[in-house]
Parts: C-alpha cells; structure tokens; sequence
C-alpha cells in the first residue's frame, strides 16, 4: 500500500512486481547495495515489473521517495540498470511502430478523428459510469500530477525558435505564473473533486504497466538528449489529441453530473492545446528540423511511440470495463 509523508507529500516505495523492480526497490532500501542488481533483464519490455522498476528508478529524478536518499538520483549501479531496463523498453518500441520520416503524415493522422469513435473519452462521454471515470482519473494522475515535468528537461537540448516556443507552451502547463493555475493543480482539484485522493503518486500501487509505460516513455525521452527529437514529437502528439478529448471528458463529467471542480482541467485543455499544437507543430518542430534535419525519424518515433502506447492503455481500460471488472490493479 502506497502511503504518504506528510511532511514533504513523498510517495513511499511500493511493492515489487517481479525481480527487477524487488531489486530495485532492495537496493533504495539499502538491502542490498545497488551492485548487487541483477545484470540482465530478459523479461516482458511491457511487463509489470519492468515498468514498475523503471518507474521507480526515474522517480529519483521528480520528487523521490519518503526514507530514500536523494543521492540515489545519480547512483552509477541503478543507472546501469535502468540503462538495460531502457534498452529493453526501446528496442521494443522502435520494433513495433512503422517508423519512418513522414512527419507532416504522422501528425495529420493525429487529427482525423473516426467517425464512430470507439476511445476511452468516447465511451465515457455516451455510456461511462462513475466508477469508470474515477478509475480513469486515478489512472492518469500518475502522470497529470506532474504534468509537463518530464518535458521541461528538452528544454536546454533546445535552441533558438525551436526553444522559445517549447518554453512558452510549457508557461501556460505550469500556470502563466500562477500556482494555482499550474495544469498539475488543476488536475488535484478534479481528483478532489471527484472525492479521489489527490496526493503525489496516491494511486501507484493501482495503475498497471500499461499506464506507467505512458510516463515511463516522457521520463526516457526527456532524460536523454539522444531522444530529444522524440521528446518534442511525444508533446506535439500530446498536445495534438488532447483538445478534442478533453471536450468529450468535459461533456462526460456534465453527463455524470461531477462537482464543478472536475471540469476545469478539460476545459483549459480545450482552449489552450488547440494553441499548443499549433505551436508545437510549425515552431517547434518546424524550427526544430530546420536546424536538425536528422532528427526527423526520431520526432517520428515519438510520435508513433506515443500512440501506441496511449492505443494499449486505451484497449486495456475499454477491455476490462467491458467484461464489468476494475481496469485497476486493485479497485479503488
Ligand atoms: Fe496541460
Ligand atoms: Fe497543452
């Protein structure tokens, strides 16, 4: 069970999964020493416990863990793990998208919408219950309770125009200067108004791989310059989605009659990432290829490995809810 310090909000560490995250987390716990982690990792790249020792490890680098040192950040044994559980994660997905250089194509795709739409933010808004949306809202706080976070870390990769532009749509994700207007704050007032717990990483212990793949593929683009092009290329595909969705979400928590604090997150949403993916498409990466021509197969690659994974995620929630069962770990 994950709970919290209250004094500094710190999730503490949760339950291994498997012997990759058990020896992970034993080595945060000092028991063993990080030298004793295992040094292969042949397991499922999309697997429980591969995401969750991922996530654990990149964990170091946002708001660490209550009782761990934050020294274990920059621990030269646990990075050369997590570079094997990285490379285990990558290969997969370089594996199992088209790839390519299309990036005008990729993005396009991005804005046809199907007519019969058949995604979560569809279902929710036509038929979802709340349970539904509760579990769907304790699904993504792992994420939009550090929304933005991993994308801030592209920013000196940047340069010129490229930057400029990242930099301003990240203003508006952090609030334009206001605390409680941050994306991240608006996302703890819908949990709270959904009457979900709304403290830092809370529902850890519920989410699936299939969720902490989402962030787990932010923290890898944004922590390694070498993925940079794919960083930016993950956020205009963000960015790209997130405006219709967010209409459908808006219009399913009016359906469920939510408390009015639910819905200001989707409605920002609505508004400003119709102008963030404007931005994100001819200024950043527009100036981005301009100057980095090379990287247009790795802006693809986040974009495709984006989808994908947003598309297994969607699958999962959709196939449990179907069959009338928790999409969670453990139900709420
Ligand atoms: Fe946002
Ligand atoms: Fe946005």
């Amino acid at each position: 069970m994950t709970t919290v310090d209250p004094a500094v909000d710190r999730a503490v560490l949760p339950a291994p999964r498997g012997p990759l995250s058990a020896a992970v987390l034993d080595a945060l716990r000092g028991d063993p020493p990080a030298t004793g982690l295992p040094p292969h990792a042949s397991t499922d790249p999309y697997g429980e416990d591969l995401h969750l020792a991922l996530h654990v490890c990149y964990e170091l680098h946002y708001q660490g863990f209550a009782g761990v040192s934050d020294t274990w950040e920059w621990d030269p044994g646990l990075l050369g793990f997590r570079a094997v559980l990285e490379q285990v994660f990558l290969d997969a997905l370089r594996a199992d998208v088209p790839g390519g250089a299309d990036i005008d194509g990729v993005l396009d795709a991005l804005l046809v919408e199907p007519v019969d739409g058949v995604g979560v933010s569809h279902f929710l808004k036509d038929e979802g219950e709340w349970w539904h949306m509760r579990e769907y809202l304790a699904l993504r706080s792992i994420y939009h309770l550090k929304e933005a976070d991993p994308h801030a870390w592209v920013i000196p990769r940047l340069r010129g125009a490229a930057k400029a532009a990242l930099v301003a749509v990240e203003f508006d994700e952090f609030g334009g200067g206001r605390g409680d207007r941050m994306h991240s704050r608006l996302f703890a007032d819908l949990l709270a108004g959904a009457g979900l717990d709304n403290g830092y990483l809370r529902y850890l212990e519920h989410a699936p791989a299939v969720m902490l793949a989402t962030v787990n593929l932010m923290s890898l683009c944004g922590l390694h310059r070498s993925l940079r092009g794919s960083l930016v290329g993950h956020f205009a595909a963000a960015e790209i989605t997130t405006a219709p969705s967010a209409t459908r979400m808006a219009k399913a928590l009016a359906r469920l009659d939510a408390h009015p604090a639910c819905v200001e997150f989707f409605t920002e949403h609505i508004e400003a990432d119709a102008v963030h993916e404007q931005v994100m498409r001819r200024d950043v990466i527009g100036d981005l290829l301009a100057r980095e021509p090379e990287l247009t197969g790795s802006v693809v690659f986040g974009v495709q490995a984006t989808e994908l994974l947003e598309q297994r995620l969607g699958d999962h929630l959709l196939g449990a809810w179907a069959e009338g069962r928790t999409a969670l770990r453990r139900p709420l």
